[in-house]
């Protein structure tokens, strides 16, 4: 977390090599969303992303400062991952899937999603993530100790509480889809506040782009039919980014109506 932050404070003149609107370039700094010259509301936000595999590959594409940048993240996100996929394996036995279900193509990929939330004159202006459900599997999020995350529950946001060297873990859209809405994934938003700069990391658990998803059999009930049609990975993540990861419209050209 010291790492990321010193990222984000660094002279501008330091960050400039890795500023870029090009949503082709795998590392890069931009503020905002991926879409900041159409959307109606900007986001109050940096964020900094990255792959982190293959990790010998990706590496070499990170800043390069603060000096200590790579090395302490490849540190993180080998240990991020690890935690991901014992994490995976317990709801795959949860969930009655045997065990490594998750490992392999549908785990194979991630990205590291770093945020920086300056403080904000005036939070009731804008947000620093609009509302979204991760497209991913698994979301390990650190998110500090300051406020900011809020989770839809029952028609309402509640805060998450931060709680210090806790992570929050999310279940992402393909973890839905593959157990046929057994598991949801969660709805959330990060919100500003004018006191304090808030730095959050989201490391991603992704399934690789070839990855061809769908609800798994055993998880589909004799009474009931699958609910999402197969696609690949990267449908759904040209899908996503078209919609601005609108929860309510991402899911809706792979849902089959029985
Ligand atoms: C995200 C996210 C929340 C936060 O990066 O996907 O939901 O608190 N971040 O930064
Ligand atoms: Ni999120």
């Amino acid at each position: 977390m010291n790492v990321f932050k010193e990222f984000f404070e660094l002279p501008a003149e330091d960050k400039v090599s890795v500023y870029s609107n090009n949503l082709k370039r795998p590392c890069r700094l931009y503020t905002s969303s991926s879409n900041y010259d159409h959307e109606n509301v900007h986001l109050w936000r940096d964020n900094l992303r990255h792959p982190c595999h293959p990790l010998e590959d990706c590496i070499k594409i990170w800043p390069q400062k603060p000096t200590r940048y790579r090395e302490i993240v490849a540190t993180y996100s080998i240990e991020a991952k690890k935690l991901g996929l014992r994490i995976l394996e317990l709801l795959s036995e949860g969930l009655g899937l045997g065990s490594g279900f998750f490992g392999d193509k549908l785990s194979e990929s991630s990205l590291l999603s770093v945020n920086h939330y300056p403080p904000c004159p005036d939070p009731s202006l804008t947000l620093g993530v609009s509302r979204h459900c991760d497209p991913n599997l698994l979301t390990i999020l650190h998110q500090g100790d300051e406020y900011g995350l809020q989770v839809f529950k029952d028609g309402e946001w509640i805060g998450v509480e931060p709680l210090h060297n806790a992570f929050v873990v999310n279940i992402g859209h393909q973890l839905q889809i593959i157990s046929n809405n057994k598991l949801k994934s969660a709805e959330h938003r990060a919100v500003t506040n004018s006191r304090v700069a808030r730095t959050t990391a989201a490391f991603f658990i992704n399934p690789s782009d070839d990855c061809v998803i769908e609800p798994d059999k055993s998880l589909i009930d004799t009474n009931e039919s699958p609910a999402y049609r197969p696609f690949q990975f990267k449908e759904f993540l040209l899908n996503y980014s078209s919609l601005m990861g609108n929860p309510e419209k991402c899911l809706e050209p792979f849902e089959l109506h029985a």
